[in-house]
């Protein structure tokens, strides 16, 4: 897979394997098996996909990514990133010394000396400590311990602040699929203006984009959390009956194009201005075949119309960046906000 400069000198693959899936807690009524998952990772690294993401708070991931490198011939050709997300229930009297011994705990559970991307957190801003954050995490790319400095889930007042203060982020990884369209009130500009590539997550919301839910009665109950999360979202776009029109449209794409709804959706993500990378969950190796053809899929401008027209329909999600998931309070009950 071709790969994209997220920053100056340092090179990814614009797909990108998500690690969430892989946490213990993350499937309400199945466990992961490790032996599968290790050697998983290494297909998705052999096959091109080169990039993993996971965090400090994906219960058990950093060890399985850890193992994985270790059986890989050449663990220097894949691109870590992983999260630091301080407990919410620590934020008022937030230490910077916190940063330090979480990254220094991700670096041990990989088994690596640096790590390529640390992507920052934080889940109150009335808790101000969050550039104190920030700033160590710069001290520690400075001491070599982090290649880059990340964000994910801040708003475009808070990405501001971090720039006008010194600490502009090398990337932000936000919620930014055909059905979300938060960023693009003024993030995308924003990141566009300043560098700041963006990578997305939620492109086939958790699996509903996709023919599974095709012409499916509107589920009621659900075997993940991020099918709890995406279908939050589903309700806010305009809910099932607004998503179905748009899964039959994008089935009829897929068609042409020799693909699935979940491969369109992301390709959609991932040719919009300012997006680096789109970051699609994996469980296993099942859609990895469909996963590798996302950046060869073009949409023709009939086929861009056709979506315009469904998504001008669309209610929301609305407002800034992750601000439902933060203070809304059917969005927010799903999050575990003190993992660390
Ligand atoms: N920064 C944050 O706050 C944040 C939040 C959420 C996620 N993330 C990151 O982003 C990653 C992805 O986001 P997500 O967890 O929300 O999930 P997602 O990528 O929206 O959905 C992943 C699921 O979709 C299904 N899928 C994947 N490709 C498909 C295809 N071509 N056709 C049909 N189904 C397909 C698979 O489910 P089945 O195996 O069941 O088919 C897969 O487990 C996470 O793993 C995590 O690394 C970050």
């Amino acid at each position: 897979m071709k790969q994209v400069e997220l920053t100056p000198g340092y090179w990814i693959s614009p797909v990108i394997k998500g690690g969430w899936q892989l946490s213990t807690g993350h499937s309400l009524t199945k466990s992961i098996e490790e032996d599968s998952a290790i050697s998983d990772i290494q297909t998705f690294v052999s096959a091109g996909i080169s990039t993993l993401d996971f965090g400090d708070i994906y219960t058990g991931v950093e060890v399985l990514v850890g193992k994985a490198l270790r059986q890989i011939n050449d663990p220097s050709a894949v691109h870590l990133h992983t999260k630091y997300v301080p407990n919410e229930n620590f934020l008022e009297n937030y230490d910077r010394s916190d940063a330090r011994d979480i990254v220094a705990r991700s670096l041990d559970r990989l088994g690596v000396s640096r790590v390529d991307l640390v992507q920052f957190h934080w889940w109150r801003y009335e808790a101000h400590h969050y550039l104190a954050a920030l700033e160590e995490l710069f001290i520690l790319k400075e001491e070599g311990l982090i290649r880059e400095v990340g964000i994910t889930n801040f708003d475009l007042p808070r990405l501001q602040e971090m720039v006008v203060s010194g600490f502009k982020p090398a990337s932000a990884q936000l919620q930014y699929s055909i059905l979300d369209r938060r960023p693009e009130e003024g993030m995308v500009e924003y990141c566009i203006e300043n560098g700041i590539g963006i990578l997305c997550y939620g492109t086939v919301a958790g699996g509903f984009l996709s023919e599974r839910y095709l012409n499916a009665p509107e589920p009621s109950s659900f075997e993940t959390r991020s099918n709890v999360k995406y279908k939050l979202i589903i309700d806010d776009f305009g809910g099932w009956a607004l998503f179905q029109e748009l899964l039959t449209l994008l089935d009829s794409i897929a068609h042409t194009h020799q693909t699935d709804i979940g491969t369109v959706a992301s390709a959609y993500t991932l040719a919009k201005p300012g997006v680096k990378a789109v970051i699609v969950g994996a469980r296993n190796v099942s859609h990895l075949p469909n996963n590798l053809l996302i950046p060869e899929i073009a949409l023709s401008p009939s086929e861009s119309a056709s979506i315009a027209a469904i998504l001008d329909r669309s209610t929301g999600p609305t407002g800034p960046v992750y601000d439902l998931e933060r203070y809304n309070e059917r969005h927010r009950s799903i999050m575990h906000t003190n993992n660390n």
